[in-house]
């Protein structure tokens, strides 16, 4: 016990005194400290070395009327060494107390690192539950490319006549603002968020409804469960007054929308062809990878973008725009099924799901990918808006900074390198290899390199000057 004391003294001191006091024999676990990142090359704060997290139960109550979120997180997790103590990443909110295995635990919190000391070290293997009761007004986190994550504060949308609600953003470090976690896309986990609102209000997250339930003090608790591994990043909980409409898709995957009053008129039309998207997915790159799919269409203005939160993507307003509804949808094969092992690895997110948008359009009459490949080289915007963007600027592979993972050539030259194999090994094996990619790493992680080493042993050819010009090339590519 007396061990406790000791981890305020330097290093090579305490490393010493242990050796005496333990000697070789077991009995006392000897932990270190986990690591406060994971090193990802854009991000090397994000996420948390010394465990592995395995499920997510966040509890939690929103109040629309002063902004203020109060919950649990009950954590579960393996350590994968002996640890002393471990981070959790959380942005703002107040931590009320942290609990290891039940027991209350020391906890101190610098910057977006929460450290717990639990009093017992854990040992390598162990699987522990960690719970965190938090609370507070959480932020909005602006991103490193000056666009806005973490938790919005959205109005109510047109005639609601209610306060309003609010929505969590989480890519790339957005989460971290609503729920302590090991925020970083390597650590996937399983979720169960129930989140407890006034009554009139809707609250939506991820995957299935289980249960709505007054709590007797008129408020209601929404029960999501997310049975598949999710990045945390992909995590949101959206509260407002919105309204929800249920279905199916041919063969069975429940649809569950919910719309901002307001705009639901002006998303009618592409959202009633969400099941048939999933049916062409399911075609075009293998079975749908959750039980689930749907859409979150927010009031007007509150975000700046669209993003794939997992089975329930987020739009900013009513959208017209069939691509950017499969987009989102083709990501739930692409990003949240089979996810970045770090934030360079985005272009595997983006230039699939624009890929997909490419096949969408070239399977339903539209232009053929080849066209609207051409076009990019031509900067012809009369075939694509964004043929004459900043396309060329970086390689796919190798962004710049951290504000440039969102950026464009991560989007647009990540389909060109997609229809550059294509062009290689032809349709057969191109789609072989799309699907085969999709069903090796169902619901892991993958980096470029085991992308560009599949791919070729998967189609038989070398494609290295694919690789080399269009994936990591500096130069504009032609
Ligand atoms: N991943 C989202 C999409 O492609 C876009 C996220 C944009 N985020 C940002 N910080 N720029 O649909
Ligand atoms: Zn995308």
């Amino acid at each position: 016990m007396e061990h406790r004391a000791l981890s305020r003294l330097a290093a090579p001191a305490v490393a010493a005194l242990l050796a005496l006091t333990t000697g070789c024999t077991g009995g006392t676990v000897q932990g270190r400290p986990g690591a406060s990142g994971l090193r990802d090359p854009y991000f090397p704060k994000a996420g948390n070395g010394g465990y592995r997290v395995d499920h997510y139960a966040l509890d939690l109550d929103y109040d629309p009327a002063d902004g203020r979120l109060d919950g649990t997180a009950v954590i579960t997790a393996r350590a994968d060494q002996g640890l002393s103590s471990f981070n959790l990443d959380l942005s703002g909110l107040k931590v009320e107390g942290v609990t290891v295995q039940g027991e209350p635990a020391r906890h101190n919190r610098t910057g977006n690192e929460l450290t717990v000391r639990p009093v017992e070290d854990l040992k390598k293997g162990e699987v522990f539950r960690v719970e965190v009761e938090y609370g507070g007004k959480p932020k909005t986190i602006v991103d490193s490319d000056s666009s806005e994550e973490g938790w919005i504060v959205t109005d109510a949308g047109t005639d609601a006549g209610t306060d309003g609600g609010a929505v969590a953003v989480g890519e790339p470090v957005g989460s971290m603002a609503w729920f302590p976690g090991n925020h970083h896309p390597s650590d996937k986990a399983t979720y169960d968020i129930t989140l407890t609102v006034p009554d009139g209000y809707e609250a939506v997250s991820n995957g299935e409804l289980r249960s709505r339930t007054a709590t007797g003090d008129g408020r209601t608790a929404f029960a999501w469960h997310s049975p598949e591994p999710m990045a945390s990043y992909l995590a949101t909980a959206v509260v407002g007054p919105y309204k929800v409409t249920t279905g199916k898709t041919a063969s069975g995957v429940s649809v569950y929308n919910a719309v901002a009053p307001g705009e639901e008129a002006g998303s009618a039309g592409v959202l009633a062809r969400l099941p048939e998207m999933v049916e062409w997915g399911s075609g075009r790159f293998g079975p749908y990878p959750f039980t689930t799919a749907g859409a979150v269409v927010l009031p007007k203005g509150s975000l700046g973008y669209a993003l794939e939160t997992q089975t329930k993507p987020l739009f900013p307003g009513a959208t017209q725009d069939e691509e950017l509804v499969l987009h989102e949808l083709a990501h739930q094969w692409f990003g949240n099924s089979v996810s970045p092992k770090s934030w360079k690895d985005m272009w595997l997110n983006e230039g699939f799901a624009t890929y997909a948008e490419w096949l969408w359009a070239e399977d339903h009459g539209g232009i053929g990918a080849q066209k609207r490949f051409e076009a990019f080289l031509a900067g012809d915007t009369d075939v694509d808006a964004g043929a004459d963007s900043d396309w060329d600027a970086f390689p796919p592979a190798a962004p710049p900074g951290p504000e440039h993972i969102s950026g464009n050539p991560v989007y647009y030259r990540g389909a060109m390198v997609l229809h550059r194999i294509r062009q290689e090994v032809g349709d057969a094996k191109f789609f072989d290899l799309v699907r085969g990619w999709a069903a090796d790493h169902r619901h892991g992680n993958a980096s470029t390199s085991e992308f560009t080493a599949y791919a070729e042993e998967r189609t038989g050819h070398d494609l290295e000057e694919v690789w080399d010009v269009w994936l990591y090339g500096q130069a504009r590519p032609h």
